[in-house]
């Protein structure tokens, strides 16, 4: 089965087949970043625009690396520098950045269905970096690649997702892409960080982290996102790194091979301690690799091949 989208939205949208096609690509062109010249002809010829009207290192620096191993042209939109700063709207940038004829563009924002916004006007490729509170689907791709990688498969493994649920793209899309794949996902955290919606998504909810990581195969920190809360949400940071911070002590509860995963930035000391980020169960950079072959199989099959 072939990937044959205009853009990459979300999770929700995709079907199992479709993932797993993305997910064998990227495990192909892992190599590329191996070789002493990092870079194929594939995407010769072709523009990738980045427009991220929010932080980031991991997602902005793996597309335009994805990007260039590729050997397509990128050109970042710095936002704070842009005419956005003197009230153009999302949509007037759009038209005319494809006014220049891109192919993609990929855009974080923090207003959730901002890329679907585009998706729907622009005749180029939308990737979403990241919508809101709502997807961030390149972000659970390569979360999906550094299980599958790890464990060899992705269906039947008991999949922990842990902490500020309510403010966490990441928790949404990683929901739909695990149970998708087959994995039973538990997701934990404060109530007050646990939308109702969960259980529709096919997980299961607690506001037990020794519950959840209790025969984990794979247990995934969320960031706390206090940039995006008031102080309803938590009482001291203290209090939430005691219930919901994970330190080695709580690895005795999982399975033996249990791989911890975080999609970063991290707050350590406060969702995960120094050690269980930086220990040996800790797949955390190996995330980062995948990112980046995660992200060359994603701009492959917007724009690659004979479709481009
Ligand atoms: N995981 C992630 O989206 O990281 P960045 O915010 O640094 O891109």
């Amino acid at each position: 089965m072939e990937f044959r989208r205009k853009d990459l939205l979300g999770i929700a949208d995709l079907e199992p087949e479709e993932i797993q096609v993305i997910l064998d690509t990227a495990a192909s062109f892992k190599e590329i970043s191996t070789r002493p010249i990092k870079k194929v002809p594939t995407l010769r010829g072709k523009t990738v625009v980045t427009m991220f009207y929010e932080p980031s290192t991991r997602t902005r620096m793996s597309f335009e690396i994805a990007a260039k191993r590729l050997s397509a042209d990128t050109l970042n939109l710095t936002v704070s520098a842009s005419s956005a700063v003197k009230g153009e709207t999302l949509a007037d940038t759009a038209h005319n950045l494809e006014a220049m004829a891109p192919d993609v563009l990929i855009i974080r924002h923090a207003a959730s269905g901002a890329p679907h916004y585009l998706a729907q006007r622009l005749k180029c490729g939308v990737i979403n970096a990241g919508d809101g509170l709502h997807e961030h689907p390149t972000q659970a791709l390569l979360d999906l690649l550094t299980v599958k990688e790890a464990k060899g498969t992705l269906s039947g493994l008991k999949v922990a997702i842990i902490g500020d649920i309510a403010h966490s793209r990441v928790a949404r899309s990683d929901i739909h892409a695990f149970t998708k794949m087959g994995s039973q996902v538990t997701v934990a955290g404060p109530a007050t960080m646990l939308p109702p919606y969960l259980e529709t998504l096919g997980a299961t909810v607690t506001t037990s982290l020794l519950e959840a990581v209790r025969g984990a195969d794979v247990i995934m920190m969320l960031r706390l996102q206090l940039e995006r809360m008031g102080q309803m949400f938590l009482s001291t940071l203290r209090e939430y790194s005691q219930f919901f911070g994970l330190a080695p002590k709580h690895l005795q509860l999982a399975k033996d091979d249990v791989i911890i995963m975080h999609p970063g930035p991290l707050n350590r000391g406060v969702e995960i301690s120094p050690e269980v980020a930086d220990g040996p169960h800790s797949l955390i950079l190996e995330q980062v690799t995948n990112g980046v072959a995660v992200r060359m199989a994603v701009l492959y099959f917007l724009i690659g091949g004979e479709k481009g």
